[in-house]
């Protein structure tokens, strides 16, 4: 997927589900569970050995947008490029990473904690930025405050955000996606409870419909 419907997609979408995948043979059935629960995104970090294989996997599946996630290395870049990710996600920045990302034509998700950052990341080309780590680093008064400098920036704030705390970030209008493991769940997963995680997937995708109900 090209980097500007990657984009388009994640801002309508506005989930980024992170996925810890012990299994790549879970790739099959959490693909379709995304997919057909309306969230056709997955961001698979690249912290477990199955991870290439499974974003292989997730990449073959029609319509879903594969993200590597936890990308901190620029050989890492051509690997997620090689398995078939459209998303580099970050846990910080690194202008090495970015660089090779837009190069390989893949959409860069550097994270960002200071206004510092922002500025760096901004000026090697990234267009969307991840806030991290979202709850402790205060939360969406925090990202208010170091987005308004910033009018054009977007962020996705990711870390410590849960279903209780997903509607006010939505309500940002600087959040084009708010990121969490909240959607995913690893202890659901190892125990392949796929009902459970329907229901998270179906309870994300509820709330975004509902903030966007709101009157504004
Ligand atoms: C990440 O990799 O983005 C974070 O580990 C996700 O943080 P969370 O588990 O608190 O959602």
């Amino acid at each position: 997927m090209d980097p500007d419907r990657a984009q388009s997609l994640l801002q309508s979408c506005r989930l980024l589900p992170v996925i810890v995948l012990d299994d790549a043979n879970d790739a099959g059935w959490l693909g379709d569970a995304l997919v057909d629960h309306g969230l056709p995104i997955a961001e698979v970090t690249l912290r477990t050995p199955a991870a290439l294989d499974a974003i292989e996997r997730l990449a073959e599946q029609p319509g879903l947008l594969v993200a590597a996630g936890t990308v901190v290395r620029r050989a890492q870049v051509d690997q997620a490029a090689q398995a078939g990710a459209s998303v580099v996600v970050s846990p910080g920045f690194d202008a090495e990473v970015v660089r090779r990302s837009l190069e390989c034509g893949l959409l860069p998700i550097p994270g960002v904690a200071t206004a510092t950052e922002v500025q760096a990341a901004r000026r090697a080309g990234a267009q969307l930025l991840k806030f991290f780590p979202a709850g402790p680093l205060g939360g969406p008064g925090m990202l208010q405050a170091l987005a308004a400098p910033f009018p054009q920036a977007r962020f996705v704030p990711t870390g410590g955000i849960g279903p209780v705390e997903l509607p006010t970030y939505l309500r940002l209008p600087c959040v084009a996606a708010v990121g969490g493991s909240f959607m995913v769940p690893s202890a659901a997963l190892r125990a392949g409870d796929q009902h459970a995680i329907g229901q998270r997937i179906r309870a994300a995708v509820a709330a975004v419909a509902a903030v966007a109900s709101e009157p504004s």
